[in-house]
């Protein structure tokens, strides 16, 4: 045996074992495969599924916007509770929605429409879960960010419960260590949490994310000394002592609309918006991607996709786990 077969062995048991492959994508690009999951899983039952999805996505993000980074988010506070299962969709008294770490969660409405777009030529084919996969990836392009092909298969989970979503979502106030358990928790590197915290690069917080850094920081000092002095005194006009939790300031104070790497440039400002921004910066075990990630514009979107499809394929459930909703605010009955 040469050292390419055994090399390529070694992937293979390795694969085996950890339930992902690695393959190009036909780009000149390494990309890795999950256990369970397919770029091609609709290929004979639903193969308009990721145009359909595709064009309601756009469509609606065509006539306003806004609910782009929303939608985004809503792939990380689906997969990091019981898995990437559409779990987060779920309406109800005790849902992951009640959550407080998902009081500001928004996009819903984009993914009902795709998945009724979708419904009208599969119907009862493609699960929500794969639906928000592809309408993550469709609204980060919308936003500028870079194609990335979505692996799909996922099933739909039947259970949602909000203690889950404050149990696994990460806080705006861990330190790097708690961030790098929290990813590690679901199998992510520590380079993987840096590059998908850089969907900080769009969207927007409450006051209550970062207001503890303005005033009274502690006994040593009145503001967060990781804050640059004039981005401070910005944040203290928009959100008040007294502030107005419906006020809601960009999470990238200078290209906030635009999926680019400029997010790594704010840190080295001193303007990341949380705590759990900021300390990536400071910290030995992340600094070193943060300032690679800053030089680069092509990098981080590259390896965005790729993380993306690490974060997407967390836990997931397929085969004969879970089923294929036919909405995704409700269980089937
Ligand atoms: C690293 C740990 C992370 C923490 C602590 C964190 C925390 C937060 C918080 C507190 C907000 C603001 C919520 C609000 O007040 O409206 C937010 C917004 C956002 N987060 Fe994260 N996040 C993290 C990672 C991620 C990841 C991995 C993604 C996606 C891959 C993501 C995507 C977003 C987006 C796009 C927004 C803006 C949402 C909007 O404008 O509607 N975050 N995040």
């Amino acid at each position: 045996m040469g050292p390419l077969q055994l090399r390529c062995l070694v992937l293979l048991v390795i694969a085996v074992f950890t339930g992902s492959v690695v393959h190009g994508d036909g780009l000149g690009r390494t990309l890795t495969s999950y256990s369970g999951l397919s770029e091609s899983y609709y290929q004979y039952t639903c193969p308009q599924a990721e145009a359909v999805i595709q064009k309601a996505v756009f469509d609606e993000l065509d006539k306003d916007d806004e609910p782009a980074p929303g939608v985004l988010r809503l792939q990380l506070h689906d997969c990091f509770v019981e898995g990437c299962d559409g779990s987060v969709l779920l309406d109800g008294p005790y849902s992951e929605k009640t959550a407080d770490a998902n009081s500001a969660l928004d996009g819903f409405e984009i993914i009902d429409i795709a998945k009724a777009a979708v419904e009208k030529v599969c119907p009862g084919v493609v699960s929500c879960a794969d639906v928000l996969a592809y309408a993550v990836r469709d609204s980060v392009l919308k936003m500028g960010g870079e194609y990335w092909e979505v692996e799909v298969g996922r099933k739909d989970g039947i259970r949602s419960d909000a203690a889950q979503a404050e149990l696994y979502l990460p806080s705006p106030h861990f330190g790097v260590t708690q961030l790098i358990d929290n990813f590690a928790k679901k199998g992510l590197s520590a380079e993987q949490m840096v590059i998908l915290s850089g969907a900080h690069t769009v969207g927007s917080a409450h006051c209550d994310k970062f207001v503890n850094r303005l005033y009274n920081y502690n006994e040593e000092y009145y503001t967060d000394p990781t804050i640059d002095p004039v981005y401070a005194d910005y944040l203290r006009q928009q959100c008040p002592q007294t502030y107005d939790n419906s006020t809601e300031v960009d999470n990238d104070a200078v290209t906030p609309e635009l999926f680019d790497s400029n997010y790594y440039v704010t840190l080295q400002q001193n303007k990341g918006l949380f705590s759990s921004d900021q300390a990536l910066l400071y910290d030995d075990r992340t600094s070193h991607a943060v300032k690679s990630l800053a030089k680069e514009h092509g990098k981080f979107t590259k390896k965005f996709g790729e993380a993306m499809r690490a974060l997407a394929a967390i836990e997931v459930k397929t085969g004969n786990e879970g089923e294929i909703r036919k909405c995704c605010r409700e269980v089937n009955h």
